[in-house]
């Protein structure tokens, strides 16, 4: 009977084709790889986007939270039709972006969360997405919204992304913005970088484990700053919180 029941539950997901490895050079000389994860690796990057839910600076608390969600939906099927890709450097995940197909032509940009700053691995961790969307599925248009200052100066402004206000995002309702394959095309020879096929050594080690983020943002030293916002000017529920999370 439970077994009926989670056949209803569970979206059958159409089959999508995987979006091919690549990998570039940092403006540091490391090597990123972006490739697919799949559902069983989604243990694996969880513990990592938790801790970035009670890291408020760039509004990284929101975006980590849904991300928690909607990897979580994926990993438990309960979403229909996401996608999830890494961005990995020696294995270690610097970055996760995910979305969703909504039909052949429209897609639906989740996230983008970059977990060492400084060096574009966010912004190319999301121009690797928009091609998944654009020449792998052959889709006509993204519709992608921003939660911070900073995704909305990467995405809406770098892009030059197009107003579709009268269609309402799937986070949130926010009135949606588009990058169409013309956007797309405007930006190939700037903002989408990489090579392909990604060297062997290099593909192995991403898939051989992903590796924990060795800088990833934290929660600022200066506690009042901090907890002015949370109405906590002692900092105690903070420094409990941090805590119970064995210290962020
Ligand atoms: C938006 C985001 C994905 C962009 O990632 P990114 O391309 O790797 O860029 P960074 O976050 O490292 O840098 C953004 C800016 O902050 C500056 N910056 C660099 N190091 C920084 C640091 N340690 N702390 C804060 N800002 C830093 C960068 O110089 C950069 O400035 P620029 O836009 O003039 O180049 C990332 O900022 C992020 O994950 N933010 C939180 C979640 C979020 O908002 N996601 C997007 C949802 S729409």
């Amino acid at each position: 009977m439970s077994i009926d029941l989670e056949k209803i539950l569970r979206p059958v997901d159409m089959v999508l084709p995987e979006f091919p490895a690549k990998y570039m050079t940092l403006s540091n000389g490391q090597e990123m790889v972006v490739r697919q994860v799949n559902r069983d690796e989604i243990p694996d990057i969880l513990p990592h986007v938790e801790k970035l839910m009670h890291v408020e600076r760039d509004y990284y608390h929101i975006v980590a939270a849904r991300v928690y969600a909607e990897l979580l939906a994926y990993y438990t099927y309960r979403v229909q039709d996401e996608y999830v890709l890494a961005a990995q450097v020696n294995g270690e995940i610097v970055a996760v972006v995910n979305g969703r197909i909504v039909n052949p032509d429209i897609g639906m940009s989740f996230h983008t969360l970059s977990m060492r700053r400084g060096l574009r691995v966010g912004a190319h961790a999301f121009a690797a997405k928009m091609e998944y969307h654009i020449d792998i599925l052959k889709q006509k248009e993204v519709l992608i919204v921003a939660e911070s200052p900073i995704g909305f100066r990467r995405w809406m402004i770098e892009y030059k992304l197009e107003k579709r206000f009268h269609i309402p995002h799937e986070l949130g309702g926010c009135p949606s913005w588009s990058l169409t394959k013309e956007l797309f095309d405007k930006a190939r020879n700037t903002l989408v970088v990489g090579r392909r096929p990604v060297p062997e050594k290099l593909l192995a080690k991403a898939h051989a484990a992903i590796l924990p983020p060795t800088d990833p943002p934290k929660a600022p030293e200066d506690l009042l700053a901090a907890t002015r916002s949370m109405l906590d000017n002692t900092g105690t529920s903070l420094i409990d919180m941090r805590r119970k999370l064995g210290g962020i």
